[in-house]
């Protein structure tokens, strides 16, 4: 063994002890002829004292020291003197003498120091990034993904859960992203796809009669990246056989107990609130809304409807809604300005403009269009937002989608900007009974709102030949401040069912049956009734961890381009290799030495 002790271990108890710490320099110091080094390793700090009684190699060498070098130091454990004890540092009442040093790498002046509390730009740490896993706040970070990942794992082994791994190169599953392909080398034009999350495999396991399972599982998805999305993620995939929903999400819940009281001593109280996607919609806009707050939306369309303002008239005539937020006693803390930025982000967000009113003292209503409400609509408002001399109404005026886009952003601004909730609190909420369907924006079709395997609500049956866009699914996603933290579904267990619901999506007959038909065959060959979830484990440490972003959590994550600063990945290959592929591409391979346009 190279050292006896780790850096963060010695106490008040192994005073007079011979040690040796093995760690990276933090800090030197040389105070009058004494040098102290701060050790550190991923346990935490020593001093150590290298004092005139040192052998004067020792001090040499001490002396020679820069931060980042790798040492050991062996010596006697003493007291810190009266006065210089560092109550901060678990070990702060001790420090190590030295009476030995040895230096056991050198290391070129790093890009940045991982002890500085000042952090260099986000490219620099993820160019370095094992440099900026030294730092305190990393080595935490990634110390709780662990801790929560045994949380669960502990979690659902007690409830007999199997783990079982299923494949990376497969299939695609139809979770709504673009794949990232890989292409087989055996058979020249074929492409496996890599798991945007293994739904199909876990599926087919229940029909196995592998009933329990759960396996910690990376995903890929190439999608447009955003604080909370990386390409390549990990979920917590859950399955099970003979169940309903209730059944699911109560093991999701015992789980969100277990980890807000192990992780943050918080007490979360069951069952968690349920709100259906609807009631979420009309209320926050948004389905994962953000619960730690108000600022509710309401309906202003019939409010308004007799409303001469060309915005309110234009928008309820072609079919969309008036709705609005009231913000109390904001009137004075928005000037133009803010308000000018309030409207370019809700233009932002897709909406044409914004409707700002500010109440004042006589009751009236403010603002460039105050005048052009009409005194019968301008009083529908006032009563309808429950407004009070001093607040701030925003109305947007729009289809009901954008209105929802518009007052969701605006909302979650808000919260944020006036500190409308503790940001140490955690509410934790499900959403049910999505719809099955969404129209696709670009193409028109139907699209599903999870994915295709989903069940339709026993009472929607028949909506799925009358009335798709009606016909809600077994759904339930998990929601924690405001960010979806997992999702999952009832899924279809029978051949008829889920062939009609390929066909509602544009899916034909041959397709089907040429793309999933492994899955339809295992459908009509004894399939159990079955559902399970997935929790997005990079979020829930984020989340547990009250941190903004997922590359926090994730030891080597890629940037909002998707490529990986510090290896160059994705990278040029040989044309050789691309040739054994059947591979070409349309752009013209890079000449040596430069570098890839995706590297930015
Ligand atoms: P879904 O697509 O909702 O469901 O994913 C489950 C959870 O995974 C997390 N997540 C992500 N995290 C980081 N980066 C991403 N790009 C990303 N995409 C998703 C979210 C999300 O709630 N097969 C279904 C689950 C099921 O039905 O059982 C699925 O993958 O927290
Ligand atoms: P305009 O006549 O288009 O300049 O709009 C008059 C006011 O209404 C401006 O303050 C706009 O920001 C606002 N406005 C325009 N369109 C909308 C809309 N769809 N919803 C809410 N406010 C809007």
């Amino acid at each position: 063994m190279l050292r006896t002790h780790t850096c963060g271990e010695l106490r008040s108890n192994h005073l007079e002890e011979n040690v040796t710490l093995c760690g990276w320099v933090d800090r030197v110091r040389d105070h009058k002829g004494v040098i102290f080094i701060d050790l550190r390793d991923r346990w935490g700090k020593a001093q150590i004292v290298i004092g005139p009684d040192a052998p004067a190699e020792v001090m040499e060498r001490a002396r020679a020291a820069r931060s980042e070098w790798v040492i050991s130091a062996t010596g006697r454990v003493g007291r810190r003197p009266e006065g210089t004890t560092n109550p901060k540092l678990l070990t702060g009442e001790i420090e190590v003498v030295c009476s030995d040093l040895e230096i056991l790498n050198e290391a070129d002046t790093p890009a940045f120091q991982p002890g500085a509390k000042e952090l260099p730009g986000e490219e620099v740490r993820l160019k370095n990034r094992w440099l900026d896993l030294r730092r305190t706040d990393m080595q935490n970070n990634l110390l709780l993904r662990s801790r929560i990942v045994k949380i669960m794992r502990d979690h659902f082994d007690e409830l007999g859960f199997i783990d079982v791994e299923t494949p990376m190169l497969g299939r695609s599953t139809p979770e709504g992203a673009r794949d990232y392909l890989v292409p087989s080398r055996l058979d020249h034009g074929a492409f496996f796809a890599l798991p945007q999350s293994p739904q199909l495999y876990k599926q087919l396991l229940m029909i196995a009669g592998f009933d329990r399972y759960v396996q910690v599982a990376k995903c890929f998805r190439d999608e447009d990246l955003r604080a909370d999305r990386q390409p390549e993620f990990t979920q917590l995939d859950v399955e099970m056989s003979f169940v309903d929903a209730n059944d699911v999400t109560s093991v999701i819940e015992d789980l969100v107990v277990k980890t807000a009281k192990k992780i943050l001593d918080v007490d979360i109280s069951l069952p968690l609130p349920q709100l259906t996607w609807a009631e979420c919609m009309d209320r926050y806009g948004h389905d994962a809304p953000d619960l730690r707050f108000g600022l509710e939306i309401i309906d202003l369309t019939e409010d308004t409807k007799e409303s001469d303002f060309r915005v309110f008239k234009s928008a309820v005539e072609s079919g969309g809604k008036v709705r609005g937020i009231l913000v109390s006693g904001a009137a004075e803390k928005f000037s133009r300005k803010d308000l000018d930025v309030l409207t370019a982000m809700a233009v932002d967000a897709g909406a044409k403009g914004l409707v700002w009113l500010k109440l004042d003292a006589a009751g009236l209503w403010t603002g460039p269009v105050a005048k052009n409400l009409g005194s019968v609509v301008a009083e529908n408002i006032r009563t309808a937002l429950d407004a009070k001399p001093g607040d701030l109404a925003l109305i947007s005026a729009d289809s009901f989608d954008v209105t929802c886009k518009t007052l969701h952003t605006l909302r979650k601004h808000l919260g944020k900007k006036l500190n409308m909730y503790d940001q140490s609190s955690m509410h934790v909420s499900w959403v049910v009974d999505f719809p099955m369907f969404a129209r696709d924006e670009e193409s028109g079709n139907w699209a599903a709102m999870h994915h295709p395997f989903t069940a339709p609500h026993p009472e929607d049956l028949e909506k799925l030949t009358s009335n798709p866009a009606e016909c809600r699914a077994v759904a339930y996603d998990l929601v924690i401040n405001g960010s979806e933290a997992g999702g999952g579904t009832i899924r279809i267990h029978d051949r008829a069912t889920q062939q009609k619901v390929f066909e509602l999506l544009g899916i034909s007959h041959d397709h089907a049956q040429e793309r999933f038909g492994f899955l339809l065959d295992a459908l009509s060959s004894g399939a159990p009734p079955h559902g399970g979830i997935a929790l997005g484990i990079d979020r829930w440490v984020m989340l547990f961890g009250q941190l903004d972003s997922i590359r926090d959590v994730i030891a080597f994550p890629k940037t909002q381009r998707a490529s990986d600063l510090m290896t160059g990945a994705p990278g040029q290959v040989d044309t050789k290799q691309l040739a054994e592929l059947g591979v070409r591409t349309i752009i013209p391979p890079k000449a040596a030495g430069e570098t890839n346009s995706n590297v930015k």
